[in-house]
């Protein structure tokens, strides 16, 4: 008999194929639609493997409903989302999708740095509102990027990606991270400091950490008070490890200069979200991974993790 698989999402259709190749498959239709949790309490029960999005939330009382779950592939490189603990005392493996968007996010990284330090954002609103009377001397100045410290927090591979990019700036590259990473010290010419170090030198602070209990709020008041007048807040690894309310307070006092975001604490934000009204603020909607190329090879490879573990094989990548 084919195992059963729940999708919490509609997927392409030769990723689909390949799962349907193997197993019987349940799916949520919806395009931009999240699955609601009562109707993933109803199919969690009897499936022996769910393909999930991080818009899933795992918890340990839908886990507690699994009664014959083999494997749960997060179709993420994060899976904060999902109850590691909980899903490795039952026995569940779960999976994740690291290495194939590593590129395609560090350029969005980039890219935020580039369009929050340069007010693109603002400067394209400005000539689409017919506000441009006159090329003048300090109209839409921003901040220098080239030659710029940037101080990566996090030293993972989308950091070391990140970090690459900044070195094609000749920008004095910063870096904390748990461990060091010498040969990357080395090849980058990137020095390790202490984060309160790295906030006081930064032009740009990037976030580049997972989301765990660790990092939850690591950059709050008294974190942002370390960063300079005219630095700039870059976060595209989770909404959670910066406090919003403090961010909110730190942008409108102009204590930093600008924000650049494509994570929120609760997603997705509402248009009244009090940090969208702040013109140095940039924001995106969660879109780190989001090119065509990317986002394909993601659902391939979460399909595969799904598949391999059904078929008693180790997936390719394994959280738990
Ligand atoms: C991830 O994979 O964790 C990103 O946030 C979305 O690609």
């Amino acid at each position: 008999m084919k195992p059963t698989v729940y999708i919490t999402r509609k997927l392409p259709d030769e990723i689909i194929a390949k799962v349907e190749k193997h197993c019987d498959v349940r799916m949520w239709e919806e395009m931009d639609k999240p699955v609601p949790y009562e109707v993933l309490e109803k199919e969690i029960e009897y499936i022996d493997g769910l393909f999930c999005l991080l818009t899933e939330s795992v918890d340990k009382a839908l886990l507690d409903k699994a009664k014959q779950l083999k494997v749960i592939s997060n179709m993420a490189v994060g899976y904060n989302n999902i109850d590691i603990d909980a899903a490795k005392e039952k026995g569940i493996t779960v999976t994740n999708t690291p290495g194939v968007l590593t590129e395609t996010t560090a350029d969005l990284t980039f890219a935020l740095l580039m369009t929050t330090a340069r007010r693109l954002v603002e400067a394209s609103d400005f000539l689409k509102n017919g506000k441009w009377q006159s090329w003048s001397p300090m109209q839409l100045t921003g901040q220098d990027i080239y030659g710029a410290t940037i101080g990566i927090i996090g030293m993972g591979r989308i950091a070391a990606s990140l970090a690459k990019r900044a070195k094609g700036f000749d920008m004095n590259i910063l870096y904390y991270n748990r461990s060091r990473k010498f040969s990357l010290e080395k090849e980058l010419s990137m020095q390790y400091t202490e984060l309160e170090d790295l906030l006081k030198r930064s032009d740009f602070v990037c976030i580049m950490t997972p989301y765990t209990p660790d990092t939850k709020n690591m950059i709050a008041a008294k974190e942002l008070a370390f960063m300079k007048k005219t630095a700039i807040l870059i976060n595209t690894a989770r909404g959670g490890i910066v406090n919003e309310e403090d961010l909110y307070k730190a942008l409108t006092a102009k204590s930093i200069w600008a924000a650049g975001l494509d994570v929120f604490e609760e997603e997705p934000i509402s248009i009244y979200h009090r940090l969208l009204t702040l013109d140095n603020v940039v924001a995106v909607p969660h879109i780190g991974s989001a090119s065509i190329k990317t986002r394909l090879k993601m659902a391939e490879l979460a399909a595969d993790n799904l598949l391999l573990a059904l078929h008693n094989q180790t997936p390719k990548h394994v959280v738990v």
